[in-house]
């Protein structure tokens, strides 16, 4: 059979994401090969993802490692043109906001060949962040695009999308939470004995928060001031990491009740998160993970893109202002933090929704010569 639906993935946040898709695709079946593209190489950031969300090997892999935005955007479009005029797919289908996204969806679009977006239209409204500048540009040239929450249709309709084109699914991500639940690996084992107080589990990477040495500093500070109640389980991501060591400092990574760690697996994360008093992040898939478990969540963003977690869910938003912080902190050790709902579809079908839509929608398409 030849193949019907290009798959791409490229950075860690995308690994959840296709796994349930692949799944489904193999269970309907529709005939998909997955490309990597490289943009994650580290084995912590990448490989071990694979193997415990039991994700296919990629088909391709175009190894295009790090660089500017610019250069990792240019050299993923260059590397994945030639796979598309061998495999003549109907359709490609890409996951998320990173730069793998945008440039793999331009690619196939300008080459007349259908682009699925699979988690469309969350906008945070900042086109400082990286990632809202690549979720405009790939819903704006996708033929058919998935939703994980409502809100997401009313924003592609303001610009001027379809509403036909549109499809409420679900939340994919949150299929792989569930459907790993129970192979979680318990914390105690992560943290090599069982913590004696409660903990937070923190993960910080974004360009705004980790780039600038002042605002770094006030949140390192900050978290120096948590891990006075709460033992910090902080595992760091290589941006954070460099860029604690050339601001000069590394001593606010060590201070007493911080306990550090290189990225984790997904399966020692997801055990990590589901035992934590709070999560302090500025990630976007943990504002949404620790709304499926139930898990007060810190994000330290003065916006989201996904507003279900704040008001269906247990996610503040707080920005990186440490008394905002710290006063959202007081608030969680006092009174529980938020309970919250889980959301509308994140029910651990989204995934199955999304391949019973294509399935005569692929049919309907004609061949590629
Ligand atoms: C990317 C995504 C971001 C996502 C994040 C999750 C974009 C624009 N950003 O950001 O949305 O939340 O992944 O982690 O696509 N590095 C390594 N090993 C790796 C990969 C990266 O050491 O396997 C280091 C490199 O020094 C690199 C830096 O991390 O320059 C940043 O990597 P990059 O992929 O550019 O962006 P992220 O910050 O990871």
């Amino acid at each position: 059979m030849s193949v019907e639906v290009v798959c791409v993935v490229g950075a860690r946040p995308n690994f959840m994401k296709i796994a349930p898709i692949m799944a489904a695709f193999r269970a309907k079946p529709i005939a998909a090969k997955l490309v990597h593209t490289g943009q994650h190489y580290d084995p912590s950031m990448s490989d071990s993802f694979f193997a415990q969300l039991g994700i296919p090997r990629p088909d391709v892999n175009l190894e295009v490692g790090s660089a500017s935005h610019a250069v990792q955007t240019a050299d993923i479009m260059r590397a994945f043109e030639p796979v598309l005029d061998a495999e003549k797919p109907k359709a490609v289908l890409v996951v998320g906001d990173v730069n793998s996204t945008i440039a793999c969806a331009l690619v196939a679009a300008k080459k007349g060949i259908q682009v699925i977006h699979v988690e469309a239209g969350l906008r945070s409204y900042d086109r400082a962040m990286p990632e809202e500048i690549n979720r405009v540009l790939t819903d704006q040239i996708s033929d058919l695009l998935f939703t994980t929450e409502r809100s997401a249709l009313d924003n592609l309709k303001r610009e001027g999308i379809a509403p036909e084109r549109v499809h409420f699914a679900g939340n994919v991500m949150i299929d792989t939470l569930r459907g790993h639940l129970d192979r979680a690996v318990p914390a105690e084992v992560t943290l090599g004995g069982k913590p004696t107080r409660g903990y937070a589990v923190v993960t910080l990477h974004r360009p705004s928060n980790v780039d600038n040495a002042d605002t770094l500093r006030g949140l390192l500070d900050t978290l120096g001031e948590v891990a006075g109640h709460l033992d910090v389980v902080f595992p760091i991501h290589p941006r954070t990491r460099a860029a604690a060591e050339r601001f000069g400092l590394g001593g606010l990574l060590e201070r007493p009740g911080m306990r550090l760690l290189p990225p984790q697996g997904y399966l020692q994360m997801l055990g990590l998160t589901r035992e934590a008093t709070l999560v302090l992040t500025d990630s976007g898939g943990l504002q949404e993970e620790t709304t499926a478990l139930g898990v007060p969540c810190i994000t330290v963003r003065e916006n989201t893109e996904r507003p279900i977690t704040m008001t269906d869910g247990t996610n503040t938003l707080t920005g990186p202002t440490p008394e905002k912080i710290l006063a959202c902190f007081a608030d969680i050790q006092a009174t529980g933090g938020k309970r919250g709902r889980v959301p509308e579809f994140w029910d651990g079908r989204a995934a199955e929704r999304v391949a019973d839509f294509l399935r005569p929608w692929l049919d309907a398409l004609p061949a590629r010569p």
